[in-house]
């Protein structure tokens, strides 16, 4: 299974990146810029002691893998979003954004979508199958890879066998992932973030998270 982490030069991606690729993928660091892709996918082989990823341009990126994973800033999300929309048809987008509105970062902004995952859907179309995930998940645990990740990851979605592909790859990346229901229940996941920044600054941590009780 080929994943592309389209923005996996950045925080969160690259950790995610490296993990997956610790989990069996084969995983394609996308980038705008090619050579910064491959130069960021050697970085990681390095810290990983092997030889597990490759660097491409997005749309390179998003064509080559079967499960595509976008983590870029939501200032980027929508011309990122055209620029690999070809590529995307059949696949299943793993949408990452978290629609902050700079400076106000801990207070809850819903954007003109309700949800960055459900603009990316709507902008997409039916030939992809957009699902929602990881939002909750800060870069400072998530690149932390010899520590285990503390939280859970809610994983939204309008098509139960997308969702089910994507918690088997966050349960590669030694993480567990919970259905959370429609690609509508979005909305809520993004939200939870500038609550968790919030605490972060309220209680001076870097990484709070969130975890889900009673199941075993
Ligand atoms: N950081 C976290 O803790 C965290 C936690 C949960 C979810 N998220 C979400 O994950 C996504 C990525 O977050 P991040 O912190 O990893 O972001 P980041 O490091 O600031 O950026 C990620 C990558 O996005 C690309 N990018 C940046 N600005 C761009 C622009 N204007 N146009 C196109 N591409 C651009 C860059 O890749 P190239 O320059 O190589 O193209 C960059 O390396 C965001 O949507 C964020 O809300 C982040």
């Amino acid at each position: 299974m080929v994943v592309a982490v389209l923005g996996g030069t950045g925080k969160e991606g690259s950790g995610l990146s490296m993990r997956l690729a610790r989990g069996g993928y084969q995983v394609i660091v996308g980038s705008r810029d090619a050579q910064r892709a491959a130069d960021r996918a050697a970085e990681m082989n390095k810290e990983l002691d092997g030889d597990y990823l490759t660097g491409m341009e997005n749309s390179a990126a998003a064509a080559a893998a079967d499960i595509v994973i976008l983590s870029v800033p939501y200032s980027a999300h929508e011309p990122t979003l055209t620029s690999v929309k070809d590529a995307l048809k059949g696949k299943v987008l793993v949408d990452i954004t978290v629609p902050l509105q700079p400076p106000k970062v801990r207070r809850v902004h819903l954007p003109p979508g309700k949800a960055a995952a459900l603009e990316a859907q709507a902008m997409l179309g039916d030939d992809v199958r957009v699902v929602a995930a990881f939002q909750n998940v800060s870069h400072e645990q998530i690149g932390e890879l010899d520590s285990e990740v503390d939280c859970d990851v809610l994983v939204c979605g309008d098509d139960p066998s997308a969702r089910d592909e994507v918690i088997q790859l966050i349960q590669a990346a030694g993480m567990r992932g919970i259905h959370a229901g429609p690609l509508d229940n979005a909305i809520a996941v993004e939200a939870l973030t500038p609550v968790l920044l919030f605490i972060n600054n309220k209680y001076g941590i870097k990484a709070s998270g969130i975890r889900i009780t009673g199941i075993d």
